[in-house]
């Protein structure tokens, strides 16, 4: 053989083992590639599940541009009708700064936004001054429940002078719009019915409610103040009693007392013949109000409220009903100064805001009932089962709210 045929033979020898030698590492490499391919798969899985459950983690929010997106400050935003404020002006597209000092509201009532890039929690007494760049405040800070606001009256009187004061100051530094949660209370012990916003009340000015009565009634000539000598520009809601999820279980008011008394089997308290009529709005009807105000030119007060009435005894055995209990209907001596009637006139809203409620009763009422059974199961871990407190006390005696 000679010289050349030997080398080529060795080249060739060297050409497949080369071959084979990269066949078998290629072939290792794809292994291990797949190999690695069925961990790293499942994993790739999880993250895309994690990225998922990450952004779904919020409710739905709208995207608005930044001409339309509004800096909108919520003092109370941790409370009952703070809380779904916050909701629907979050899911609108807006940016929310929830200011509250926690005494009844809860950071549960909107844990569901915390981490949101368009949403702030503040805790912050507006007692004090808060500086912040804002459009639209809306000032909703103050117990609003009687065992609340009686609870530390000068502190009730505090928050709502002070506070307001603060929240004013603040609305003509930065020039944002000012809506105030006023009340019905406002209007007393009415000697007219429905009452409308022209009436001026009857309110007793050192009674037993007068710290938030009066409180909101200063806070109201406040915000005039502010707009005729500052030129602030300020709404003001005069709301009548709300029910709906989130309201405290020791609210005292007619409707959590009648449902918490039958989703525990304990018998529901009427005070006298049960004949007095209460009107009762849900929550997301007084929201929906409280944007259009918000929004609309109107600069004097506004009622809002649902003027449906039903009789103390008809709420009893309708929540009775609903709730499916056995309770039985406990009729208490009459109290005095029990108002027969208390009815929002809404004239001035449905004409100038287009508003007015639409949750039927029976729809508001399923869904608190829903949320306190959620709540009591919640709270039977914590051996804590709030009762029912009596009627609302006015001159020492008990009453219906
Ligand atoms: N719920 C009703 O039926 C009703 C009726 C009329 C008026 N309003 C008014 O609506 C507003 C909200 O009422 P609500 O029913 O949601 O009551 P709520 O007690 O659930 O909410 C009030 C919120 O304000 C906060 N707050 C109280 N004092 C504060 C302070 N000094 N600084 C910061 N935060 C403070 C509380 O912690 C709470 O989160 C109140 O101004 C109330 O007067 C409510």
């Amino acid at each position: 053989m000679s010289l050349y045929k030997v080398s080529a033979v060795w080249g060739n020898f060297v050409n497949m083992s080369f071959l084979l030698n990269r066949s078998i590492q290629e072939n290792g490499e794809l292994k291990i590639e797949s190999k690695i391919e069925e961990i790293v798969e499942p994993l790739r899985e999880k993250i895309r599940d994690l990225e998922k459950s990450f952004t779904q983690k919020y409710p739905p929010v709208k995207f608005l541009s930044e001409k339309d997106r509004k800096r909108i400050l919520i003092t109370g935003g941790a409370g009952f009708v703070g809380s779904h404020l916050t909701d629907k002006l979050m899911m609108d597209g807006h940016e929310v700064t929830v200011v509250d000092n926690f005494f009844t509201g809860r950071k549960r009532n909107v844990e569901h936004w915390i981490g949101h890039e368009n949403f702030e929690l503040i805790n912050h007494d507006v007692v004090e001054p808060l500086y912040i760049e804002v459009d639209q405040i809306y000032h909703l800070a103050s117990p609003a429940s009687p065992p609340n606001y009686m609870y530390n009256p000068i502190k009730t009187l505090k928050t709502n002078t002070i506070g307001t004061l603060n929240m004013l100051g603040l609305a003509k530094r930065v020039g944002a719009r000012l809506l105030l949660a006023s009340t019905s209370e406002v209007y007393g012990d009415p000697e007219v019915h429905p009452q409308s916003e022209d009436y001026w009340g009857h309110v007793n000015p050192i009674g037993p409610r007068a710290c938030y009565d009066e409180g909101k009634r200063v806070a109201e000539t406040m915000c005039y103040a502010y707009m005729k000598q500052e030129g602030v520009e300020v709404r003001v809601a005069r709301i009548f009693n709300t029910f709906g999820p989130r309201m405290h279980m020791n609210d005292g008011r007619v409707v959590s007392n009648f449902i918490l008394q039958a989703l525990q089997g304990e018998p529901l308290t009427v005070y006298g013949s049960g004949s007095q009529t209460r009107a009762f709005q849900y929550v997301s009807d007084l929201v929906n109000g409280l944007v259009a105000l918000m929004n609309s030119n109107v600069s004097s007060p506004v009622n809002l409220g649902n003027p449906e009435e039903h009789t103390i005894l008809e709420f009893a055995q309708l929540i009775k009903n609903l709730v499916g209990s056995g309770s039985e209907i406990q009729f208490l001596s009459e109290a005095q100064d029990d108002p027969q009637k208390r009815k929002p006139d809404i004239k001035k809203a449905k004409l100038m805001l287009g508003w007015e409620p639409v949750v039927p009763l029976e729809e508001g009422l399923n869904k608190a009932i829903h949320y306190f059974r959620k709540e009591l199961e919640y709270q039977a871990n914590n051996q804590y089962i709030p009762k029912p407190k009596p009627a609302r006390v006015k001159k020492g005696r008990t009453r219906h709210n």
